[in-house]
């Protein structure tokens, strides 16, 4: 009996979904709200992250300094996927305006291939972050997905909200879209002048946000680890640069995982001072708190791999 009805209720919840797709988005989606919000620093500025093809940014210094527009998506929400084939334009116009675009991808139940698959699908060619642990969503708290928060070079945020109003509540489109509101903000953050921090409420999914105090259930190499050497570390820890042993192979990590956790917690590693003839920013560098807890505990736990996800491609 309850199988039956099991597969009643499936049936019913497709037909559900082929027929209203933007009902079904009413379940799970909210707006967002922050009408106390009246700016707030990023904290970006600088930090490495890694892209999902494996490519390591320094947001908002790839390029000399630039402003950024940090666009949180979210791979299983109708909102977010409704936007996605117009963000290749968006960044488009973004670079058009001295300003870096990067996709983010952050959830605590999400793979690196769900997070591939979607970019896949649709053909980004812009960078989205993995941000598995969420390092980078601790220090912005989007509260919905999409949500896009322009940063200017100065490190403040200067909007944040939705893309446009073509969401005029949760589940309901308007006919004609009046506001592009993410479009006139990189606008602004690229002309000279300072522009007012304001705000829009976003329409989307809620997101799966992170507790500034606890690291995620399992700490996983493939996961967490993985992505954090990319960034940071094995640009010098790998075959033919300039540190003793490489860092880039789940095996290479494992027999270190203790001294990892030892080296960053005393900030031996990564270099602070100067390297010599070896890059023009070495002073910069540094873990946050966050991501040296998150070696301390998968050292802790025997250094797993992470069971049902993929390994980041290769950092290039
Ligand atoms: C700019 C290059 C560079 C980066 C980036 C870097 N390292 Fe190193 N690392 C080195 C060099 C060079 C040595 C050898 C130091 C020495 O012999 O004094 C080293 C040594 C180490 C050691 C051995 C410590 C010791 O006292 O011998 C560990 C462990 C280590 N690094 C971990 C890391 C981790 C973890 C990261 C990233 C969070 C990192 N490193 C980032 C260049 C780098």
């Amino acid at each position: 009996m309850r199988c039956h009805h099991t597969a009643i209720l499936a049936h019913f919840l497709i037909l559900a979904l082929l027929a209203f797709p933007f009902a079904m988005a009413t379940a799970d989606t909210v707006n967002s709200s922050h009408d106390s919000w009246s700016g707030q620093v990023a904290h970006v500025y600088g930090t490495r992250v890694v892209d999902l093809d494996g490519n390591v940014h320094r947001i908002g210094t790839d390029a000399g300094v630039e402003p950024v527009v940090l666009l949180f998506m979210n791979a299983f929400c109708p909102v977010s996927s409704r936007y996605a084939p117009e963000l290749n334009d968006l960044a488009t116009f973004a670079d058009a305006h001295g300003t870096s675009f990067y996709g983010v991808m952050s959830g605590p139940y999400l793979t690196v291939g769900e997070a591939r698959n979607f970019v896949a699908d649709h053909g980004f060619d812009f960078p989205v972050i993995f941000d598995p642990s969420g390092d980078l969503a601790l220090r912005l708290n989007p509260v919905v997905t999409p949500e896009a928060f322009v940063i200017n070079s100065g490190d403040d945020v200067i909007y944040r909200g939705r893309i446009d109003d073509r969401f005029e509540a949760v589940g309901v489109l308007r006919n004609q879209i009046t506001s592009h509101d993410l479009k006139d903000a990189i606008a602004m953050v690229g002309a000279d002048g300072d522009p007012l921090p304001h705000s829009t409420n976003s329409v989307g999914c809620v997101f799966e946000g992170w507790e500034a105090e606890r690291l995620p259930e399992s700490v996983t190499y493939s996961r967490d680890i993985a992505p954090l050497l990319a960034a940071n570390c094995t640009e010098c820890h790998r075959d033919g640069s300039i540190a003793p042993f490489p860092l880039d192979t789940y095996v290479d990590a494992k027999r270190r995982a203790r001294m990892l956790a030892f080296v960053t917690r005393e900030q031996i590693m990564p270099p602070w001072r100067a390297v010599e003839g070896f890059g023009a920013f070495r002073d910069e560098r540094h873990l946050s708190d966050r991501q040296i807890a998150l070696l301390a505990a998968w050292a802790e736990a025997g250094a797993p791999f992470g069971e049902g996800v993929e390994a980041l491609p290769e950092t290039v």
